[in-house]
């Protein structure tokens, strides 16, 4: 069995998600020169069932692009769940304001364009999942942030902790590759954290806090 023909398979299953989800798919896709890289929609469904699992009333997004991502987990969100995404972005910060407008997600969804981490320093939490997904060298960063905002029983989840694969050669070398290496080292020896890389797309790390 190729990986390859697994993750196609499993993706045909899943389909592409609702109209509004197609709808920012593909302004994901037009803001790829700024560095918009939606995730795909298993690793969207993913969040959608950790979020039923779960059932958080307050999502944190670090690196929200246009809001692909925030869709799904709203989507597993009961009807009073918020969202705080953080987008540095102004032009894409401007499509995830229409894409919130058009799931009728106003007020649901808290906007703030600015740089994590100085967003983050003025946010108090707290928070029942983080989502990182921005500036892979500062992951630890956002981790140490992730940690003051969450408690015992949140989740924190990480995009892209395959990178490619430079993770799994050991590859230095490409950008941002340093951020995630110690991301990773530090989410499986904490004590506070079990957990997991699950190998769908890039790689999503599942954290959940035991303390
Ligand atoms: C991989 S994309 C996010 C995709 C989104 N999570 C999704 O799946 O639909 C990363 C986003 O993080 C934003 N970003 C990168 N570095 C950032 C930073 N330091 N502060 C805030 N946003 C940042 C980029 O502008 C980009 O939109």
């Amino acid at each position: 069995m190729r990986y390859e023909d697994v993750s196609e398979y499993v993706a045909k299953l899943v389909g592409k998600g609702d109209d509004v989800q197609v709808w920012v798919g593909k302004r994901s896709v037009e803001l790829r020169e700024h560095g918009v890289y939606a995730i795909d929609p298993t690793r969207g469904r993913l969040l959608e069932l950790l979020a039923r699992l779960g059932s958080p009333k307050t999502v944190l997004e670090i690196g929200s692009g246009a809001g692909y991502s925030a869709l799904w987990f709203m989507k597993g969100m009961g009807s009073d769940g918020t969202l705080d995404a953080i987008e540095y972005n102004q032009a894409v910060a401007k499509v995830l304001e229409t894409a919130v407008k058009k799931a009728g997600l106003e007020g649901r969804i808290r906007i703030h364009n600015g740089p994590a981490l100085s967003v983050l320093r003025d946010l108090q939490g707290p928070y029942d999942f983080v989502f990182i997904d921005a500036d892979k060298d500062e992951y630890p960063d956002y981790l140490d942030e992730a940690i003051r905002l969450t408690q015992r029983g949140s989740m924190i989840i990480a995009d892209n902790m395959l990178w490619g694969g430079a993770m799994v050669r050991g590859d230095k070398r490409r950008e941002g590759a340093r951020g995630i290496m110690a991301y990773t080292r530090r989410i499986f020896n904490d004590e506070r954290l079990s957990s997991l890389i699950v190998p769908l797309g890039d790689g999503l790390a599942i954290s959940y806090r035991l303390k």
